[in-house]
């Protein structure tokens, strides 16, 4: 057994068993015609079930063909120019390069003793990506495991500022299509049942800031502490941006934390063209980005930044055997005083090749380009009368639904693009995904693929349509 232990003696089994895994996905990318082969749940069950755990095949290539069988055939492949669906980014290979070195020497980021080198690469991008929001000189900040996690210290941080001594009357403000991390984070910090107001938005999804300002008056007037405003930039659904400076401002008058929630839009952080979206962004208290959405980052990559750093000790806690208040005074570097995680993943290598190979410039332009082609789909259904598209993006998501002509029931048409959109990801054709606007089904495709081409998302549209209409004809045969 001691044969599968990383070490000196086993580095050749290490490389030809990697090497192994590595032809296997090769392969199987080079093959792949759809983004996903329609199994369903089901169909795949039994065969993870009929798997006995405790009868190993100690054998790699026989785990490999087993994992063909399980995993890797109907895996959903995000490389694939037609999955359109979820904030999933195909991913750069200098960034698998270091998932492959982090994971093989599995450093473990909370201290020095456990990461050296590590920890500075990490303190060195998080200063590199507070620079480029634009906090100033005393910001810092941690890697997490995503933006759920950076948006829950990140209000653990206001909640801690804002030194209520009654967390009955915090309030976090955010606006109605706000990620619901923000709700989950308010039930982990103890806050009551009220405590996000979700406040409403424009046409264009964005927050309204004149009904914020309403909240924030009310929240004065009645008492209660407005301890943070999410401003999302880049919301799930829409790829919308609060208007980040007259958020800044009516946070500066009402003493309220301003986060902002990046997750989505921080690729702009290194656009070569459209970096003046996130505009206003440098006021924040806090900030969340998700390279594993928009810098082509593989899962996990993300990061909280503040621009206080003195604001991270409300997540330092001492432990004679990892962190000993002596460390800070012998100035003994470590980055788990900063984070709600103990033993972290070394994630920042990810990144750091990347920027190291391909520069943040690079970054930059692929994330353009899916603006760029989110910008082009939306005149493809602007001018297409078979779709109602909602929303010129600010990013890359375009939300829209079929609309036949003829059927003006819209539960029907509600019915249609459901079946559209679950017809189409049983078919592993293409995979989109769906939302409700005012109350109706929508459809949506979240562009992060600069491989997917005008021609791709007007095929996709023409399947959709395909899919809804058979859907209408069947019913109206069932009518009938
Ligand atoms: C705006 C926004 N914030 C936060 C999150 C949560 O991020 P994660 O899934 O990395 O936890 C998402 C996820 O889609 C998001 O879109």
């Amino acid at each position: 057994m001691r044969s599968h232990l990383l070490n000196d003696t086993t580095a050749e089994h290490y490389r030809r068993s990697v090497t192994e895994g590595v032809e296997r996905v090769a392969a199987k990318l080079a093959t792949t015609e759809r983004p996903f082969t329609g199994v369903t749940a089901d169909a795949l069950s039994p065969r993870v079930d009929g798997i006995d755990l405790d009868r190993p095949l100690h054998d790699t290539t026989a785990a490999l063909d087993e994992l063909e069988d399980v995993y890797l055939r109907d895996a959903v492949y995000f490389h694939h120019p037609r999955y359109l669906a979820h904030l999933n980014c195909p991913v750069v290979i200098p960034a698998l390069l270091g998932e492959a070195v982090l994971s093989a020497v599995n450093s473990s980021l909370d201290t020095w003793d456990q990461s050296a080198g590590g920890t500075l690469i990490e303190r060195k991008l998080i200063d590199w990506t507070a620079g480029r929001i634009g906090l100033g000189p005393a910001a810092d900040g941690v890697f997490t495991s995503g933006g759920t996690q950076s948006n829950l210290q990140a209000l653990l941080l206001a909640r801690e500022e804002a030194k209520a001594d009654d967390l009955a009357r915090l309030r976090v403000l955010a606006s109605e299509v706000s990620h619901f991390s923000v709700q989950k984070s308010a039930k982990l910090l103890g806050l009551g049942p009220d405590a996000v107001v979700a406040v409403p938005v424009d046409h264009d999804k964005r927050l309204r800031t004149v009904a914020l300002a309403r909240e924030l008056e009310r929240c004065a007037e009645a008492g209660l502490v407005p301890m943070a405003v999410v401003a999302t930039a880049g919301t799930t659904d829409f790829g919308s941006i609060d208007p980040l400076p007259e958020i800044a401002e009516l946070c500066g008058r009402y003493g309220a934390w301003m986060h902002v929630d990046a997750a989505y839009g921080c690729g702009l952080l290194a656009s070569l063209k459209y970096r003046d979206r996130l505009d206003g962004i440098e006021r924040a208290d806090s900030v969340t980005v998700d390279y594993h959405k928009s810098f082509f980052q593989p899962v996990s990559s993300s990061a909280v930044l503040v621009r206080d750093a003195a604001t991270l000790r409300h997540a330092t806690y001492h432990a004679e055997y990892l962190n000993p208040r002596r460390m800070v005074r012998e100035r003994i570097p470590n980055q788990v005083d900063k984070s709600l995680q103990t033993t972290r993943r070394f994630d920042a290598l990810k990144l750091w090749m990347t920027l190291r190979v391909m520069g943040a410039d690079g970054i930059g332009q692929l994330f353009d380009e899916v603006c760029d082609l989110a910008a082009e789909g939306w005149s493809l259904l602007a001018a297409d009368p078979r779709f109602d598209v909602v929303v010129e993006p600010s990013l890359s998501t375009l939300v829209f639904r079929y609309v036949p002509a003829a059927v003006t029931d819209p539960a029907e048409i509600d019915r249609a693009n459901l079946h559209a959109r679950k017809a189409l990801f049983a078919s592993g054709d293409a995979v989109v995904a769906g939302t409700k606007v005012a109350g109706r089904h929508y459809l949506k495709f979240t562009l992060l693929n600069p491989e997917t081409t005008t021609s791709d998302i007007a095929a996709v549209l023409d399947l959709i349509a395909g899919h809804a209409e058979q859907y209408l004809g069947e019913s109206l045969d069932r009518a009938s």
